[in-house]
Parts: C-alpha cells; sequence; structure tokens
C-alpha cells in the first residue's frame, strides 16, 4: 500500500510511502483519491494531513511514467478533487515538495513545512512546466514576480522564504506529524480559506513585464523556460478555467519535445553515473581530514570545496610564500560565500577553523585522503607521491587532480598502487558538479568507493573514467580542438567557429575559451609532445605561433581576439595569419555554414567517444553524455552528443 489512512481522534493522516523519492506514481494517485473519498465518507473526521515516509515529501509526478500512456487519475484531476472537498486538508512537508509534490500541497487548504524543508516547482530543468495547475495557484497564491522567479529558476525556496511569501502557512522545528496534528485541530473548525483559484494574482505589471522578456530572451533556444513565462501570463490573464487548460496543453506538447526527452535522458544518466558494479556493495573508507597539495587554481577550489562539505582540510605548498597565497585564495572563495549569504558567519567561521597549511609533509600524519594539485609534471608529481608515502598514514587513500598524465604510472612509482585513484576536478572546482573518478589498473575497491563517496559529499556528479590521454572530457576536446584547428585553416574563422557554438548552445565557442583559460598552458603541452607526434599526423601550428608572439589570450590582453575592456574584437593580425597558414600550405579556403562546422564538431565527439567506449575507458554511452553537459558546456537540452546521434 503506497497511501495508508489513519486516523487521531477526528483527524485523519494519509501517509505517503513510495521510496525512495515518494514520487506520484499512478498508484499513488489512485491511492490519495482513495484516501480523500475515505475522509469525505467517514463522518467522524474532521480534517486531514497529507504527510510522507522517509526522507522526503513528494519529490513530483514519477518521471519514468512520462514515457507510458497517461492512466486515470490524472494529477491535475487529483489536485482539483483534493481541493473541492468538505473537509479541510494539511500538506505536512519535510525534504523536499517539488513539481508535482509542491502542486498536491496547493491542492490542500493549508500548508505546514518543517524548517529544513525546500519547495519548488523543477519542471522547467525537465524541459517541461508545472502541469497539475501550479502555474496558476502559485502565481494566484504568491503572486505573480516570485511565482515566475520559482518556476524559471527551477530552484527550490527555503521553508522560511516559503513562509514569507505566503506559500506555506506554517514551519516547525521538528515532529512534523505532531505539530501538522496540532495544526488540523487549530483550524478544523475555522471558516475553510477561500480557494486559490478564485483569488487574483497580484502584480506590478511593468516590473512583470520586465521579468517575462528577460525569462524569455535567457532561454538561448530553450522551450520550457519560453512556456513558463506564458504560462504565467495566461495564469494572470485568463479565467483560472482557461488558464488551467492551457497550462495542460502547453504541459503535454513539451513532454513529447525533444528538449524535454533529452533534459529526462541527462536527469537519469547523472543518477546513473557512479553505480559502479566493481564497488557494489563495497564502503568506503571514513575521511574525515583531507590533504590538498597545491594551493594553486585548483588546489585553493578543491580545498574550499571540502571545507563546503564539512572536512577539515590541510594544504600543503613548496613554501611559505605560496602556501599564504594558496591559503587566501580558498578562504576569498570562503568569504565570497559568506558574502553572498550562502554561509552563515557562524559556519564561515567554522570553516575557518578546520582549515591549515603547512609546508612541511609531516602535518599530512592523519589525512585520511590526499588530493594531489601540483603543476602537470610527472617528475614533480612523483616526488610529492614520494613525500606522501614517507609521511602518511598507511591506509590513506592518494589521488591526483592531474589532467592528462598517466595515473597507472604515477600509481606504480609509489609503495601501495592500490591506494592510488584520480580524481579529477573542474574549474573553478567548488562550483563546478563534474567530477571524473580516474580508476587506475591497481587501484583496489574501497579507494574507488571512497572516491564515489567524496564525490556524493562535494555534492559533485563522479563518473568513472580508465586511464589514458585527457581521461573521458579533456580527450574528447582536444579531439574537437584538433577539428576546430583543421576547420580554420580550411576556411572557417575562428569568430565563425564560436558563434555557431554559441547558436548550437555552447555558453562560448572553444576559441573564446581558449583565450579565457590561457592559451600557455596547451602550448606547453604541445611542446613537450612534439617529439613523440605522428609526424603523418595534419598538425596546424596558429596556436603555436600565437603563444611565440605573447599572446596568450585574455590575461595578456589579446590571443585568438583582441580584448578591449574585456570585450572581444576581431584582431586582423589573427585573420592574416590565418590566411596565410593556409595559402603556406597549400589550402584552398571554403566557406562553410555553422551547421556545416557543427556536424564536423559532433561527428568528431562521436568518433572519440565510439575509441573510448571502445577501449573500456567509459562505462557507458550516458556517462561520456553526463560529462559533456557537465564539464564542457554542451547544451544539456540537446541530451550530449551521443544521445543525440541515438535521437535527432
Ligand atoms: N520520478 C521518478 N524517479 C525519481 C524522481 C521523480 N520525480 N525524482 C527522483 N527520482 C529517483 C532518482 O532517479 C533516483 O533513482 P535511483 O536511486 O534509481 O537512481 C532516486 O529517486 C533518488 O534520487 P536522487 O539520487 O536524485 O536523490 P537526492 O536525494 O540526491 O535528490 C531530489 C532528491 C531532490 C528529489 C531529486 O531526486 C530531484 O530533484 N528529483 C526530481 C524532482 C523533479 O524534477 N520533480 C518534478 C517532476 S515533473 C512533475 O512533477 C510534473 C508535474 O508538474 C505534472
Ligand atoms: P597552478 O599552477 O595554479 O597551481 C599549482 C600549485 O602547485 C602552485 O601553487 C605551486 O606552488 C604548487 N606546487 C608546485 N609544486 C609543488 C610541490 N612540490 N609541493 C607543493 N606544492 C607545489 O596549477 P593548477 O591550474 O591549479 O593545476 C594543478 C593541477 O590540476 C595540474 O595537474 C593541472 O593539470 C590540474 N588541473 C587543472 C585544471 C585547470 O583548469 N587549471 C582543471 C583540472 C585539473
Amino acid at each position: 500500500m503506497v497511501v495508508s489512512v489513519r486516523s487521531v481522534q477526528d483527524v485523519a493522516i494519509v501517509t505517503i510511502e513510495n521510496p525512495p523519492v515518494n514520487a506520484i506514481s499512478h498508484a499513488v494517485r489512485q491511492g490519495l483519491l482513495d484516501a480523500k473519498q475515505q475522509i469525505e465518507a467517514d463522518p467522524a473526521i474532521k480534517a486531514g494531513i497529507i504527510v510522507c515516509a522517509d526522507r522526503t515529501f513528494i519529490a513530483g509526478a514519477d518521471i519514468r511514467e512520462f514515457n507510458t500512456p497517461p492512466k486515470e487519475p490524472h494529477l491535475p484531476d487529483l489536485v482539483i478533487a483534493l481541493e473541492g472537498g468538505k473537509k479541510p486538508l494539511v500538506a505536512a512537508i519535510h525534504g523536499t515538495a517539488l513539481g508535482g509534490g509542491l502542486e498536491i500541497a496547493l491542492g490542500c487548504d493549508y500548508r505546514i513545512a518543517i524548517n529544513s524543508a525546500k519547495l519548488g516547482l523543477p519542471e522547467v530543468n525537465l524541459g517541461l512546466i508545472p502541469g497539475a495547475g501550479g502555474t496558476v495557484r502559485l502565481t494566484r497564491l504568491i503572486s505573480a514576480e516570485p511565482a515566475l522567479d520559482i518556476m524559471i529558476s527551477g530552484k527550490p525556496v527555503s521553508a522560511d522564504r516559503a513562509k514569507n511569501l505566503g506559500l506555506i502557512d506554517a514551519t516547525c522545528d521538528d515532529d512534523l506529524q505532531n505539530s501538522a496534528i496540532a495544526f488540523a485541530n487549530r483550524i478544523k473548525d475555522e471558516p475553510r480559506p477561500s480557494q486559490i483559484l478564485t483569488r487574483m494574482a497580484d502584480y506590478d505589471r511593468a516590473a512583470l513585464d520586465k521579468k517575462l522578456t528577460a525569462g524569455a530572451a535567457k532561454a538561448r533556444g530553450q522551450n520550457s523556460p519560453v512556456a513558463v513565462c506564458q504560462a504565467v501570463r495566461n495564469a494572470i490573464e485568463m479565467s483560472a478555467h482557461d488558464a488551467l487548460a492551457a497550462e495542460r496543453k502547453l504541459f503535454v506538447e513539451l513532454k513529447s519535445d525533444p528538449q524535454s526527452l533529452a533534459l529526462r535522458h541527462i536527469f537519469f544518466a547523472e543518477r546513473a553515473t557512479s553505480k559502479i558494479s566493481a564497488i557494489k556493495g563495497v564502503p568506503a573508507a571514513p575521511v574525515n581530514q583531507i590533504g590538498i597539495i597545491g594551493g594553486g587554481t585548483m588546489g585553493a577550489g578543491i580545498a574550499a570545496a571540502c571545507l563546503l562539505a564539512g572536512f577539515d582540510v590541510v594544504m600543503i605548498e613548496r613554501n611559505d610564500e605560496a602556501l599564504a597565497q594558496g591559503m587566501s585564495r580558498t578562504k576569498a572563495t570562503l568569504a565570497n560565500s559568506l558574502k553572498r549569504g550562502l554561509i552563515t558567519q557562524a559556519k564561515h567561521d567554522r570553516l575557518i577553523a578546520a582549515f591549515t597549511g603547512s609546508i612541511s609533509y609531516i602535518a599530512l600524519a592523519d589525512a585520511d585522503l590526499v588530493i594531489e594539485a601540483v603543476f602537470e609534471d610527472m617528475e614533480i608529481k612523483k616526488a610529492v607521491f614520494d613525500a606522501l608515502d614517507q609521511a602518511c598514514k598507511a591506509d590513506a587513500i592518494f589521488a591526483t587532480n592531474t589532467s592528462y598524465l598517466d595515473i597507472d604510472e604515477i600509481a606504480q612509482s609509489t609503495i601501495n598502487p592500490t591506494r592510488v585513484i584520480g580524481l579529477h576536478f573542474f574549474s573553478p572546482a567548488h562550483i563546478m558538479k563534474l567530477l571524473e573518478l580516474v580508476t587506475t589498473k591497481t587501484a583496489n575497491p574501497t579507494a574507488i568507493a571512497t572516491g564515489v563517496a567524496l564525490g556524493k559529499r562535494l555534492g559533485k556528479i563522479t563518473v568513472p573514467s580508465g586511464v589514458c590521454d585527457g581521461f573521458i572530457g579533456n580527450r574528447i576536446m582536444s579531439a574537437y580542438r584538433r577539428t576546430c584547428d583543421y576547420l580554420i585553416e580550411d576556411g572557417a574563422l575562428p569568430a565563425d567557429v564560436d558563434a555557431a557554438m554559441r547558436d548550437f548552445g555552447f555558453p562560448m565557442g572553444i576559441f573564446e575559451m581558449q583565450d579565457l583559460a590561457g592559451l600557455d598552458i596547451a602550448w606547453a603541452m604541445r611542446k613537450r609532445r612534439a617529439a613523440t607526434r605522428d609526424p603523418q599526423e595534419r598538425y596546424v601550428d596558429i596556436a603555436d605561433t600565437l603563444c611565440e608572439m605573447g599572446r596568450f589570450g585574455r590575461k595578456t590582453g589579446s590571443g585568438w581576439y583582441q580584448y578591449e575592456n574585456g570585450k572581444a574584437t576581431i584582431d586582423p593580425t589573427v585573420t592574416d595569419l590565418i590566411l596565410q597558414t593556409s595559402a603556406r600550405n597549400g589550402i584552398t579556403r571554403a566557406s562553410m555554414t555553422a551547421d556545416e562546422i557543427m556536424a564536423q564538431i559532433l561527428a568528431t565527439m562521436r568518433t572519440e567517444a565510439a575509441a573510448i567506449l571502445d577501449e573500456g575507458i567509459a562505462n557507458s554511452a550516458d556517462d561520456i553524455d553526463v560529462v559533456m553537459v557537465n564539464g564542457y558546456g554542451f547544451p544539456r537540452w540537446k541530451g550530449g552528443p551521443l544521445f543525440m546521434a541515438l535521437k535527432p
């Protein structure tokens, strides 16, 4: 029984128990409808409470059912039935009330939530809009502007904010069920509040219009934010009946929109990445203290991420000056989190107290896990791991954040290669969601399970990868960057390629991205590899020439583009260099359309991905899609390069 009813005196308690997140499956819809009818029919019952078992209130409609024909009772009808009952209902919320979960709560007369609860309508993240009256009821309950913010961002709000907005009626510290019973006893004999649908939405027309225009403009080719804006307009301009019907129509259309199919694909793919069969049932090692070697861009960011997740962190640098710089980078990130209200002053102070630094490896004697993020140089890294061997506990786990180096070789240089893994973070490490967990040939299951557990605790999407040059993501990126070099030698210009990528949905093109990251790092790598490069392989040396000219990107004021006050402009010097290179190599340049450019980039991604799968570097095509979407700006609403190939 996914829905059960019991009573405490004259209050009925309807409990939903549909693990793991109490999603509204057909059985839940039917169960709730039956429960409501039971309450209505029982003269001894004066009010009802809807509460959920386990970790959360209803997290939304069951997304898995979206691919099957809809079955009655439909969710919008269920909400209307709940709303139209003769006895008052109270939704008692803990965990998250999301999507259809919040819509059910909006069908109740009252909402009470535990302080830690979050409430939201995240359908936009799945390429949808709320489809069970949420767009209309939320807009009419809390006014149009905050309702639009909640629906267009897809971000849940805290119980506190929900209370201020008038979305919920009361909060409680703990013991939600008893608080809800007490609440129900208070209101059971009072006059019922007016139904939300009978109210008129409150809004400031000018401010709302501005938000609606901005919301639609920010959609960058995505359909669901535009549909959310339309639904909010409908909610204020149409009768409730018509607005509900229009919402339903939009929802049904979006459900079969390729963008929604892609977003649902990524939703499930992201949740599958860390289910690694080799570590099924293997417990992670306990981790309290984490050592970070190197306080540069990555080390400082990883330290901040670990502190924010509640770990003690010890940073090691090569001298006092570098240590002071590294620690202040991390502290600046924490200060910024405080400034933006993401953490309280008390939490900030706790994190600072949990953060220490040293230039001696002795400080790592108690570290349970060490993450190395020093210069990308095999010999320097091996020397660091040698020092770790001497200083750390025998069961400490060692990880490297290397971007390209052979982690098997690093592992083999240590006393116990089984405890070495790769943890490849992305910059900025405290923000980027992706974490590649590189499993060496020798890594033991505990080390891998500990990497997965760390990723979960840091709130990352952890994707396992085997060892190869660049692992999954950088290997694919290197391949399509090469293709883009060919494209500019063959006839396109960097601005053409960047525009094609942006139009496709990337936040920026590959040349803009290189200018942002700095051209010097990849140049150093190419120089290192020059001796071993296959002389038969096509090689475009335009980027090398730019570096020889001192054009390292934004940080030097010029790279592929010229920068003035941070604004990129096309530089005729670079255009001439490209034209001359084509001519020198006997290439007759031919112009290309954006579609032709993207077709070549996507084809390269897929070819490299196929090789990665063949070699067993990635566990699945879905994992590759997740990497490209979360680490490389591949538009989420297209589902990733491999999903696109299957479902054009
Ligand atoms: N339907 C089906 N399964 C769902 C689900 C949903 N709405 N939400 C989560 N799940 C599944 C996950 O796939 C996962 O399954 P698995 O264990 O087999 O991998 C399991 O529940 C646990 O999910 P998470 O790993 O994400 O657990 P977390 O604790 O990290 O997060 C959560 C919980 C915040 C609820 C998160 O799962 C989430 O954001 N879920 C989606 C919420 C959502 O988008 N709701 C709107 C749905 S659309 C809708 O309601 C339409 C309506 O307007 C008509
Ligand atoms: P960085 O140059 O900003 O920082 C490296 C830090 O290591 C410096 O602060 C340096 O003082 C310190 N260091 C050098 N040798 C040391 C030693 N022996 N002991 C202690 N500290 C030492 O480099 P960045 O960008 O942080 O990269 C670090 C590693 O992370 C590299 O392996 C890089 O390939 C990898 N990486 C970099 C990414 C990026 O976007 N920058 C992304 C993912 C991985």
